[in-house]
């Protein structure tokens, strides 16, 4: 039987459940993998609590680890720079590299993945994206042989966890403290409401699927914030319900890469994904469409992703599935402003004769098509809610649109969510 010798860098949540499952399952891995992992050192500035490490050597300075006899690095420090610099170094010492961590792949992963391929080793990072749900080795070997026009989904657990309960009903502080309080949000969630993890991990696999740079040459990223309860109700009389959506789609041949709020129809598959699960719908030309959804965070989950990499690695000494490719295939990336939505938009008004014919007015001397309007029930104070489904119009005459019917006398307030094509 094969021995891995494995040195982890970090001792927080996840290297700490990367200890535990390898301990725990180490007999499954050696009869499914047919290798036995060892970790022969950890990297850990300090004790954690959570987890006896028993015999295992300790090193106190992280980079200290990558002196050790060992096979492959596992960096679980999380952050930019300084996981950056422990990764080359594990590299050009001639250690593989796993990692589940998303952002230094997102910044540094074309320079990473290049200097890997230079010095004759691997970097594996199945946890990054979706944690242990399995979909970089799906897109890299499974759908090898099929061209993916498009991959989007739900990659932020929170924000489907916080978008789920407003559906229900639920206010954004509340559950944003209640997602907090169960674990699934950071103390400070800005990455994920502001939609920055999410765009990490499209980054990420459009890399894979589409050849796009790391970090990618142009992104658009909008977080969650903005969404109210009410947008649900009045979107779902229209048979949408609201999603954070993450894009990678092929157009022409250019490529959409965003990020974003989405209405997206009640009927689909994705619409019915609810929680702290990711999901996400690929599109290819062999299978048609595939679903996948699963748990996108959390030390298990994240640990059966790493020990995935880990087995992998011992199984394959081919280092020609390396994500660097080069410019070959590279698809440039759509400048955000030139791409095509219908719009939803809330505009809040004093309920007076004349509103709507104002309104639409606007609409047609800025050549923007109406395909619905509905005046909703009054919210008191003279004030009346009217729900506007536009025609598609170029996403450049958004903002423009925006300011000017927040300029009309009778409006008060106006928000707006794109919608997502079937
Ligand atoms: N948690 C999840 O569910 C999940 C899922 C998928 C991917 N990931 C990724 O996994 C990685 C680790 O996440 P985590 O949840 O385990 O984080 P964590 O609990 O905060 O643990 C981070 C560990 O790294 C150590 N560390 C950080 N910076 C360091 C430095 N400069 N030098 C030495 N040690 C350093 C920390 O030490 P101190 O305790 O001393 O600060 C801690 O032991 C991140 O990249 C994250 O994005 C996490």
């Amino acid at each position: 039987m094969k021995t891995l010798k494995i040195g982890i860098c970090g001792w927080g949540n996840v290297a700490t459940g990367l200890f535990k499952a390898i301990e725990k399952n180490s007999n499954l891995i050696q009869l499914n993998g047919g290798v036995n992992l060892t970790i022969d050192v950890i990297g850990a500035r300090r004790d954690n609590p959570k987890c006896n490490p028993g015999k295992t050597k300790i090193e106190r300075d992280i980079f200290d680890v990558i002196k050790h006899d060992i096979d492959v690095v596992v960096e679980l420090i999380g952050g930019v720079e300084v996981a950056r610099e422990l990764i080359i170094k594990a590299i050009t010492n001639k250690k593989h590299v796993v990692t589940a961590n998303k952002a230094v792949i997102f910044h540094h992963g074309d320079e990473l993945f290049k200097l890997a391929q230079e010095n004759g080793v691997k970097i594996l990072f199945e946890s990054a994206v979706c944690a242990g749900t399995p979909i970089i080795k799906l897109l890299k070997e499974e759908l090898a042989a099929n061209k993916v026009s498009k991959i989007s989904g739900m990659l932020n657990g929170t924000s489907n966890f916080i978008l789920s309960n407003m559906e229900e009903g639920a206010e954004f502080d509340s559950t944003l403290k209640l997602a907090q309080d169960k674990g699934y949000a950071e103390p400070d969630p800005a990455f994920d409401i502001e939609g920055m993890d999410a765009a990490h991990k499209i980054g990420i696999l459009s890399s894979l699927a589409f050849g796009t740079s790391l970090p990618p040459e142009d992104f658009f990223v909008e977080g969650i914030t903005k969404i109210q309860k009410s947008d649900f109700s009045y979107a779902m009389d229209m048979g949408y319900t609201i999603k954070h959506l993450a894009v990678a789609k092929i157009n022409e041949s250019s490529l959409e890469l965003r990020a974003h709020p989405a209405l997206i129809s009640l009927d689909s598959h994705l619409a019915n994904l609810k929680g702290v699960r990711n999901g996400m719908e690929i599109d290819t030309d062999l299978i048609g469409k595939i679903h996948i959804a699963g748990s996108g965070a959390g030390q298990e989950s994240t640990a059966s992703g790493l020990i995935s990499d880990l087995i992998h690695l011992s199984n394959t000494n081919e280092i020609s599935d390396q994500l660097y490719k080069g410019d070959e295939g590279k698809y440039p990336v759509l400048d955000f402003s030139n791409l095509v939505f219908q719009y939803y938009f809330y505009i809040e008004a004093e309920d007076k004769p004349g509103v709507m014919a104002s309104i639409t007015s606007l609409m047609a001397s800025k050549e923007v098509g109406i395909e619905s309007i509905v005046q909703k029930e009054e919210l008191g104070d003279s004030c009346v809610p009217i729900i506007l489904i536009t025609d598609p119009f170029k996403e450049s005459d958004h903002a423009e649109l925006q300011k000017e019917l927040l300029n009309l006398d009778s409006v008060r307030a106006i928000r707006s969510i794109r919608i997502e094509a079937k």
